[in-house]
């Protein structure tokens, strides 16, 4: 029998799930073209995670030195490790400036230089002449406060253009028709505890990562990859899964972000023997070599004795040789950060670190546009009709095996303005809304009711707890086909455990047992993913560092990770890398000659 629950319809144009940078930017860009916009979030926009950015913006703006959009896609493409697609790398390095300038003209307050232009500092694998040159001052900066800036910013323009707020909503499922459009999703409003279903053209789903799948993370409790669970339960698929990002530069114990602008600004790693041990790794570029890199030469010193503290299990960050002033103008945040979680005046003295969980670069598939990818043998690269991701939640896929830090906050912009560009073309605001799919309203109802209600023996709290100590051990900086098998043995059991939760609150107004319950339903089949398409693939490539294949294997695993979970089973498939560019050398675009796959090094 179907689950009982009154509900209210809201009919728009768009519905942009989640207000962090990208779903704030395609909330933006889709209102002031007078589309009929809600932006549902389950938290206050201002406190979505982008609002914890800290080190910059990636755009070859050129102001503290040479650059060019060219160098920036080339950084891109290497800084992938060759599993980005090539059409959206180019989109991202070529609209970037522009993007940016966007920014500063509705109203983002950025740092400056003393000629007034927008501030720009280095950060790893950003560099000139074709990673033949020096680090470029390419990261465009507000202090070590940018995610900050940009989303208050972002949350003004978009009320002052119309744009409706749906605040602490969750969003439960979406709906589908029975070919496959998506017409909208279903919502729970948390303080109150009344139902809302949305009904859209076009659905974008802006939900950010699913860092909380691991143990430690610099990720926001909240990012549970919502998109990504929803996504999974329609039947559709997640990309690129296994990729998951270290940060160099987690305070250690508390895991929380110091931004990689800090090296920017000068400051240094060193082990327990007071060595800089980044030179040996990486003479070119030093520590300001992209995170897989700086991740795994800082474990391989833990590893070695090198570690620091009683148990030799942290590296030292530098910084008090920097001016003090210098600290308090470009690193304010930061230094307050190492100062409460880790009791380090950093004019003085080192802050411990150890990599920690940061970025996914796999996520929901989707074209250059933010359009959903439905990925089959015959047609890799067909759209699901009104569905859309961006950000976090989205894999365009520009960072393909590795972002490069401050690419991240540029993909949230460049794609969520797309996917705004995009709706302008493809939505018809004078068209009627789809008519809803009963069932796929009522499937969602029940999943909720059954959550709700559910009796069994396990509290939530353990099993996202057995999940997260699972990942944390078997998907970690370095992997072994042993550990990844005994992950995937071990992550389909906790999966399976899901059937045999424990709800023990039954209410509906702020209900936070039932909604992290919700959150574990999204996080597992992320997680899920994550291993089984690390176990499976046989090579090292980027944030994938496998002791037992320790090549790149371009001949065979130049592909991207199609999985399809259902309940805890993961199906895999594979489509290929989008390998051409946009533009032709003869259109002014790159040369293939310089992004043809060679070794990875620094
Ligand atoms: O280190 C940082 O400021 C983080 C930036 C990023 O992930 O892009």
């Amino acid at each position: 029998m179907t689950a009982a629950y009154e509900y209210e319809t809201h009919e728009y144009d768009v519905v942009v799930v989640g207000a962090g940078g990208a779903g704030l930017r395609a909330t933006l860009g889709m209102a002031e073209q007078g589309l009929r916009t809600a932006c549902v979030t389950k938290v206050f926009p201002t406190r979505s995670h982008t609002v914890a950015a800290q080190g910059g913006i990636a755009a070859s703006l050129s102001n503290m030195g040479p650059d060019h959009w060219q160098w920036h896609m080339y950084d891109t493409v290497k800084g992938s490790d060759w599993l980005g697609d090539t059409d959206a790398m180019e989109y991202l390095a070529r609209e970037a400036p522009k993007a940016v300038y966007e920014l500063e003209h509705y109203g983002v307050p950025f740092s400056r230089t003393e000629e007034g232009k927008i501030y720009q500092r280095p950060f790893g694998g950003h560099t000139t002449e074709f990673g033949e040159g020096p680090a470029v001052q390419r990261t465009c900066a507000a202090a070590d406060r940018t995610g900050h800036a940009i989303l208050h910013t972002l949350y003004g323009q978009s009320l002052k253009n119309n744009a409706e707020f749906y605040i602490e909503y969750f969003a439960i499922d979406l709906i589908m028709s029975e070919d496959g459009q998506c017409q909208g999703v279903v919502c729970w409003k948390l303080d109150d505890g009344t139902m809302h279903v949305f009904n859209a053209k076009m659905v974008v789903l802006a939900t950010g990562g699913y860092g909380r799948a691991y143990f430690s993370a610099t990720s926001a409790h909240t990012c549970t990859g919502d998109g990504g669970g929803m996504v999974a339960r329609a039947g559709l698929a997640l990309q690129d899964m296994e990729f998951v990002q270290f940060h160099p530069t987690g305070i250690y114990g508390s895991g929380c972000l110091i931004t990689e602008g800090a090296r920017g600004e000068g400051g240094y790693l060193t082990n327990s023997e007071g060595e800089r041990f980044m030179e040996r790794y990486a003479p070119q570029y030093k520590d300001l070599a992209p995170r897989d890199y700086v991740s795994r030469s800082m474990t391989m010193e833990i590893r070695e004795g090198r570690g620091l503290g009683e148990n030799g299990d942290h590296i030292h960050l530098n910084l008090s040789h920097l001016p003090a002033e210098a600290l308090a103008e470009r690193l304010p945040g930061i230094s307050e950060s190492a100062r409460v979680f880790a009791g380090v005046d950093v004019t003085k003295e080192p802050i411990p670190v150890l990599p920690t969980v940061h970025y996914n670069m796999g996520g929901i598939p989707t074209n250059y546009w933010g359009e959903v990818l439905n990925p089959t043998a015959d047609n890799p690269t067909g759209v699901v009709p009104g569905l859309m991701a961006v950000g976090e939640a989205g894999c365009a896929s520009v960072h393909g095996a590795n972002r490069l830090g401050s690419n991240s906050l540029i993909d949230l912009v460049v794609f969520g303005r797309a996917a705004a560009i995009r709706a302008g073309e493809v939505v018809d605001a004078k068209a009627a809304n789809p008519v809803l799919n009963r069932a796929s309203v009522d499937k969602a109802f029940d999943r909720f009711d059954a959550v709700r209600n559910a009796s069994g023996a396990i509290p939530t709290a353990d099993l996202r707890l057995e999940m997260q100590r699972t990942m944390q051990e078997d998907a970690a900086v370095f992997r072994t086909a042993k550990t990844m098998a005994e992950g995937v043995e071990k992550m389909t059991a906790i999966a399976a455990k899901m059937d045999d939760l424990k709800v023990t609150d039954r209410s509906l107004v702020w209900n936070s047992d039932l909604m992290e319950t919700l959150e574990l339903t999204n996080l597992m089949p992320s997680a899920l993913a994550t291993i089984v398409g690390a176990e499976a693939r046989k090579e090292s490539r980027g944030a994938h560092a496998h002791e037992d294949f320790t090549e790149r294997d371009d001949e065979n695993w130049r592909v991207h990770t199609v999985s399809r979970v259902e309940g805890n089973k993961v199906e895999l498939s594979y489509r290929p890398v989008i390998v051409d560019p946009l533009t032709t050398e003869d259109e002014g675009g790159i040369s293939l000659k310089k992004i043809a796959p060679k070794a990875r090094t620094f």
